[in-house]
């Protein structure tokens, strides 16, 4: 049977855990047993969360960490292993979303949005890897989006940095499964969170940060590759992808999030 992280086995390490849906997960893992480190640069935030989760059946552990510095990432995980125990479960969720304009592809606003959602997952990735690998055992969630599914009528950094992030859960599953190690992709639609409170456009079926939260750890327990929710709309978005592309632009261009950019 494929392996499922459970408390027992060791902590949950979370990124992007200062606010949104990384708060809401850290919180519902600690609610659920866990010992969880959990990182973003705001340390002040991290000091708030932890006492938040006091009480509950697990607790919660600051671990400040900008993910884009990557010998920062490297150094962390081992020292938060030594810390507390072993990483059983990583939810790589640190991510941001600036509105880049098609005038300024590759400036400043797009490279910020790659250097977080790619490269920054990138750093997590290897360091959480090279830490489960030697043990032939541990759970990698990384957290993407609907939007990673096919190019929108959007700002296209965003979009393009998550299918990044679901092209490389993809590929490095292969490897990851050969060696005990579970990789799950999270594509959740819109949450209503600070990322996406400056959205001016109509956000379908948008759910709140706690519904999320459950339905992603009831994914860490459960779900089988990927973790997909709300299922009205992911599964239409999914269908979409798999039109041939005439029909796809002409449904895309009609239903998908409109803002000018
Ligand atoms: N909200 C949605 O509708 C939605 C839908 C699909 C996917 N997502 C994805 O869900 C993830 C969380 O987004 P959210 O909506 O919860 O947004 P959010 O509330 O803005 O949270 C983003 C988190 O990422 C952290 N972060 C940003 N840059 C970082 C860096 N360089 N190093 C470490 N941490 C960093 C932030 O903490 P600090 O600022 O303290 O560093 C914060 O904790 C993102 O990957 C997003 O793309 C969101």
């Amino acid at each position: 049977m494929t392996y499922r992280a459970k408390p027992v086995d060791g902590i949950a390490w979370v990124t992007g855990a200062s606010s949104g849906i990384g708060r809401a997960v850290a919180l519902e893992l600690a609610r659920r047993g866990y010992i969880v480190a959990a990182s973003a640069r705001r340390a002040d935030a991290l000091a708030e969360l932890a006492e938040e989760a006091a009480g509950f059946k697990g607790r919660i552990e600051p671990a400040p960490l900008d993910v884009t510095d990557r010998g920062a990432v490297g150094r962390l995980v081992p020292e938060i292993e030594t810390r507390l125990r072993p990483i059983a479960l990583a939810f790589l969720n640190a991510g941001i979303s600036v509105a880049d304009r098609p005038g300024d592809l590759g400036g400043a606003a797009f490279r910020e949005v790659f250097e977080v959602n790619v490269f920054g997952l990138a750093n997590c990735l290897s360091a959480a890897l090279n830490a489960m690998r030697p043990r032939g055992k541990g759970q990698i969630a990384v957290n993407a989006s609907i939007a990673g599914f096919g190019g929108l009528p959007a700002p296209p950094a965003y979009g393009a940095s998550k299918a990044a992030a679901i092209h490389l859960a993809e590929s490095l599953k292969f490897s990851a499964d050969r060696q005990g190690v579970v990789i799950q992709l999270v594509t959740p639609g819109f949450v209503r969170t600070p990322l996406t409170d400056g959205n001016r456009f109509a956000m379908p079926f948008l759910m709140e940060c706690e519904a999320a939260s459950r339905r992603i750890c009831d994914g860490f327990e459960t779900a089988g590759f990927e973790i997909t929710f709300p299922r009205r709309l992911s599964w239409p978005a999914k269908a979409l992808n798999l039109l041939p592309y005439p029909l796809y632009f002409a449904l895309a261009g009609q239903f998908a999030p409109k803002r000018s950019h």
